[in-house]
């Protein structure tokens, strides 16, 4: 289908039927609509403050396409720069992390300091016969950083909503699922690859849980995922409900949030929390979840987080995957290419077995040795190649499983739907998707974007 670049995108993305256009997964003008109107003005995911303690501390990220560096500066504050020389755009910074004083372009010698500014000019005075304005030139820097828990974030967007109030309940609740089982330390390390594929692809897959069954079949048959050890019937039918590394197709939660948060997956049936400690000594280690237990984390995650192991997806690209206690960036290179990073972290606490075994899964399952990532990236290359067609793009892809089917219940101020596997968060995404893609300003944004569904309606 030829349209406008310029939208409208909600065209594309019908949430009554479910039906979302191929071309939005293939086409370079949309692609570099998205990098303007969504990555240049969400809250992206920058790094854990455990990577950065010291001023000086830098660690290179993405905005989009962009490289930034994320640092700490002489007072102590967290500082996201543009990594791109004001003189003739050159990088200031090539190395992926480490501590530095400033930073020096390699070209011709403007160094900046560590909250930005143009601290040094060769020749400013015979050259430049001191006619340059430096506090003009400094390094170009974020709208806005925050930490939440621990993870900073950074908009390049001024206008954009303070942290917590874009997060909103959902997306808080996705990180607390995470930062709530402990003092969190990163492993060090992140892992990165390319996948032939549309980012949104990687995206929507991390709430499908209808696929693991087909396309990780073999990971599976080859003991990716340590099985259960001696269990009787009822104990499996417990373990079921109890959500512990197991795949229920029945238990199934979607949580809906504002400006495209959702979290997608199993849910545990409360009343088989109190089941769970008994068979932790029985599977993979890293299936612990035994943070859930207490009262203060109870508090924090709510009844139906406590009660929630699905995925969030903070919107647009950062997967809280909590099997392996790893966070996970899908980073747009091109509409045909993806960047996925890894970074995985252990509770401080954690005894030596626990934390080997989080990394051997960080290893094993996901990332570019991963048994589960190979499977996914086959088929999301697949997919990609085969949207570029101009046969292909007259059908539209088909995101309808189980939506409309239940009704949404309202707890806590969280609007969720207990179901079997379906496809809600996928196409709330891809909703969420038009309307930033629709909005030409934050302004906008603010008043068009979908809020969390209300009680009883049928998204
Ligand atoms: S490009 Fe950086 S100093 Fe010239
Ligand atoms: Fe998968």
């Amino acid at each position: 289908m030829l349209h406008d670049a310029r939208g409208p995108f909600s065209s594309l993305v019908d949430v009554t039927t479910g039906l979302v256009d191929r071309s939005i997964y293939a086409d370079q003008s949309i692609y570099e609509l998205e990098l303007e109107r969504i990555f240049a003005r969400a809250w992206n995911f920058m790094c854990h403050e455990s990577q950065i303690p010291k001023a000086g501390d830098f660690f290179l990220s993405f905005i989009g396409e962009e490289s930034v560096i994320a640092t700490r500066d002489k007072k102590g504050e967290l500082q996201v720069l543009l990594n791109s020389c004001r003189h003739r755009g050159n990088a200031v910074c090539r190395a992926e992390s480490g501590n530095a004083r400033s930073f020096l372009c390699t070209y011709h010698g403007w160094t900046y300091g560590l909250d930005g500014s143009l601290i040094g000019v060769p020749g400013y005075k015979d050259f430049y016969h001191e006619q340059l304005d430096k506090s003009q030139w400094g390094l170009v820097k974020a709208g806005k950083v925050a930490s939440y828990k621990g993870f900073v974030f950074a908009t390049m967007d001024p206008e954009a909503p303070d942290l917590e109030e874009y997060l909103g309940e959902v997306g808080r609740m996705g990180i607390d699922l995470i930062a709530e089982r402990g003092d969190m330390e990163i492993v060090e390390g992140i892992q990165k690859n390319l996948i032939g594929c549309n980012w949104k692809l990687a995206v929507d897959n991390l709430f499908d849980w209808y696929h693991p069954q087909i396309s990780h079949a073999s990971a599976f048959m080859a003991g990716a995922v340590r099985e259960p050890q001696n269990l009787t019937q009822q104990d499996m039918m417990q373990l079921q409900k109890a959500q512990i590394g197991g795949l229920s197709p029945m238990h199934q939660r979607v949580i809906l949030g504002g400006y495209g948060h959702a979290i997608g997956g199993p849910r545990i049936e409360e009343e088989a929390l109190d089941i769970r400690s008994k068979f932790y000594d029985r599977v993979d280690p890293i299936f612990d979840d035994r943070y859930r237990e207490d009262p203060k984390v109870q508090d924090v995650l709510g009844g139906v987080g406590v009660t929630t192991a699905g995925h969030p997806n903070i919107f647009p690209n950062l997967w809280v995957a909590l099997g392996a206690h790893q966070l996970s960036l899908r980073l747009p290179r091109g509409p045909h290419q993806t960047e996925i990073w890894w970074f995985t972290f252990t509770p401080k606490d954690a005894t030596p077995d626990r934390k080997a075994a989080i990394v051997g899964m960080a290893n094993s399952i996901f990332g570019a040795a991963g048994l589960l990532e190979q499977d996914d990236g086959e088929n999301w290359d697949q997919s990609t190649r085969a949207m570029r067609g101009v046969v292909a793009q007259r059908y539209p892809l088909n995101f309808a499983m189980g939506t409309g089917a239940t009704p949404v219940a309202v707890a806590g101020g969280v609007s969720y739907i207990d179901t079997t596997i379906n496809e809600h968060a996928q196409l709330w995404t891809y909703r969420a998707w038009a309307e930033w893609m629709d909005a030409d300003s934050w302004a906008a944004l603010k008043q068009t974007h979908s809020t969390a569904p209300a009680a009883d309606a049928r998204p």
